[in-house]
Order: C-alpha cells, then sequence, then structure tokens
C-alpha cells in the first residue's frame, strides 16, 4: 500500500528514474541480494517501505516473525545504503514504537520512555531499532538518513484479508459483506472504546515526498492528521458509507490494544508539511477502490 502510494506521487510530480522491486523480485532478508541490487543500481535516496506488516492478530502469534523479518528487511538495506554512500535514506516505522501509557499527543521525544503495548512489541521493537540505527549512522558520520512514523494507513490497494488486515480496511470487508448478507449483524473485536488517528495513504506519500525534496534537521518526525476518534465512531462512519443497516455487536473478550494512539505533528508541521484528506473523503475513496478491485485484492498470509 505505501510503496505504491509512494511510487504514484513521485511519478505524478515528475520523477522518471524510480526503481521498484516486489519481494519475489528481491528478497530484502537476503543481504547479498541486496548488496548486488544497489551495487546494480546505484540509487541516490532509497525510501524502505518494506516490512512484514499485520494487525493485532497476525502480530500476537508470529512474535518471530515480526521481529527478525522486519530486523533483517531494515538491517539489510540501512548498511548496504551506508555502506554504498546512498545520499539519502528514508525509513518507515510506525506509531507502535511509543510506550503503551506515554501521554498523548504523542511527541517524538517519548521514545523509549516506558513499557511497549505488548500485541504489537515484536513488531515496534525490529522499528525503534530501524529509527535508532538511522539516527546513528546521522550522529557518527552527519548523513542524511531519516525516519518518517505514520499513525494508522489505509487507502489504495490496503490488506483486506481479515486475518492479517488492520481495522479501518477489515470493517470496510465486514460492513460491505453483512450488507450483501441481508444485512447480517456485524461483529466487532473488542469495546470500541480506544481512540485511533487516521491517515491516508496519499497524504503519507506527500509527506515522503517533503522528505525526500529536503534535508529535514531532525532524525525522527511524526505523521498523521492530528485528530482521532473512537474505534466505535470509526465504526459507525464506515457502517454508513457502506450503506449497512444491521446490528453491531462487539465482542470485549478480544483485545483492545493501547487505549488512545494520537499523534503530535507539530514538528513536520511546523516545516510546511500537513495532511490534506478528510476521513470521510478517503473512506469514500477506499470503499470505492474496494468495489473495484473486490476479485483481485491481495491474500496476505503470514507463514
Ligand atoms: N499500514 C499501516 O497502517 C502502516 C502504519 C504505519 C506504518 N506503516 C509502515 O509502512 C510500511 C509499508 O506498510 P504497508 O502498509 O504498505 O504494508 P504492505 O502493503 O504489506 O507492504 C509491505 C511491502 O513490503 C514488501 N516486503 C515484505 N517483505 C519483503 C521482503 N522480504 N523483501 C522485499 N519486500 C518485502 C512487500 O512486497 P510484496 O508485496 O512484493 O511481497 C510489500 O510491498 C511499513 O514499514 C509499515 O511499518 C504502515
Amino acid at each position: 500500500m505505501v510503496g505504491s502510494a509512494i511510487w504514484r506521487a513521485l511519478k505524478t510530480k515528475g520523477y522518471t528514474n524510480i526503481i521498484g522491486k516486489t519481494s519475489a523480485e528481491l528478497d530484502l532478508r537476503n543481504q547479498q541480494a541486496v548488496t548486488d541490487f544497489v551495487t546494480i543500481t546505484k540509487p541516490d535516496i532509497i525510501i524502505d517501505a518494506a516490512a512484514r506488516v499485520g494487525g493485532i492478530l497476525a502480530n500476537n502469534d508470529n512474535p518471530y516473525l515480526f521481529l527478525m523479518e522486519n530486523l533483517q528487511i531494515q538491517n539489510n538495506l540501512i548498511d548496504t545504503a551506508h555502506k554504498f554512500n546512498v545520499k539519502k535514506f528514508i525509513f518507515l516505522g510506525s506509531s507502535c514504537i511509543y510506550p503503551k501509557l506515554a501521554p498523548q499527543p504523542l511527541k517524538e521525544a517519548y521514545l523509549l520512555t516506558d513499557s511497549l503495548e505488548s500485541t504489537n512489541e515484536w513488531y515496534a521493537i525490529a522499528k525503534i531499532a530501524g529509527v535508532k540505527a538511522c539516527e546513528a549512522i546521522r550522529k557518527q558520520y552527519g548523513k542524511d538518513f531519516v525516519s518518517l512514523m505514520p499513525t494508522n494507513l489505509y487507502g489504495q490497494n490496503d490488506n483486506f484479508d481479515l486475518k492479517t488486515s488492520h481495522v479501518l480496511p477489515a470493517m470496510i470487508r465486514k460492513f460491505h459483506e453483512a450488507k450483501q448478507n441481508e444485512h447480517a449483524p456485524v461483529d466487532l473485536w473488542g469495546s470500541g472504546s480506544p481512540m485511533r488517528e487516521f491517515l491516508h495513504v496519499d497524504d503519507l506519500a506527500q509527506a515522503v515526498l517533503f522528505a525526500v525534496e529536503r534535508v529535514l534537521p531532525e532524525f525522527l518526525y511524526n505523521v498523521g492528521t492530528g485528530t482521532d476518534l473512537t474505534i466505535k465512531v470509526l465504526a459507525e462512519t464506515i457502517q454508513n458509507i457502506v450503506g449497512h443497516e444491521g446490528e453491531i455487536e462487539w465482542d470485549s473478550s478480544k483485545p483492545d490494544g493501547t487505549p488512545r494512539k494520537l499523534m503530535d505533528n507539530s514538528k513536520l508541521n511546523d516545516l510546511g508539511w500537513h495532511a490534506k484528506l478528510s476521513l470521510i473523503e478517503g473512506i469514500k475513496s477506499t470503499y470505492e477502490w474496494f468495489l473495484e478491485n473486490q476479485t483481485t485484492l491481495k491474500q496476505v498470509k503470514i507463514n
């Protein structure tokens, strides 16, 4: 989802010399393959949008995979970029790097000040290692390696596979299928009370473009909208947009995750980047994309 959005943004801005590979063409867990790729292509900039990504269930069930594969992918890319003197490296992490009970909104300064949320700590620890590796390269060698931490993302090319998807695309699919099934009730995980922030992936792509086109003065920037809503309100918003008229049943035996996760985006906002798409507009266009691509949606298996 993120890689293709950045690709679209770069193309629209007129960049032509862009190289992208699928995991089948270039397995970033393989150090030699990464070295060979960088030797041949000699990139000026590397944007790391590759990761083993998944929702609470996938993270919880596959701790080693989420820790190790993400470390392998990012270590291979960061170290190769460093050794081959790539001019700029943009590392994408996630808001789950911040402590579970950190004050809200989350500032970059809260990194490593308390314990992580246990359901995705494996993934978060890998991402923290990536942020610190880029910070260390900046500190020791003065290189332009920067980390962007997006909040929850959604949009075109999202993962709608219910076993591995995040909350927003999972809800779109569940409400759509329930609507098709005579407006059957929709079961949703947790209590509905946690608060979350959602950023359209095209807005994130503009933030990446912003980082491509200037040297950012610090090593870490949050990327979000600055507003959040409860999961319950999110569900009702999606239900409305999809046109489902049945009941919503909340399964409070399932984990809620962190109670609130709102980013303080002032550092990047102060430099001039702001999210533009509203949540309603974003969900409408994502639902349209889902309807147009139902037969070719990706299936995301973990093992
Ligand atoms: N989705 C979110 O809500 C969210 C929020 C915050 C941050 N992020 C960050 O954004 C980045 C991208 O996430 P996404 O949502 O775009 O996930 P995605 O759609 O699942 O994309 C992940 C990408 O990583 C590639 N990949 C995975 N393993 C690889 C490997 N071993 N070698 C080469 N490529 C590999 C996949 O390639 P193939 O498809 O070819 O296998 C895919 O293109 C991640 O760093 C994630 O932490 C995402």
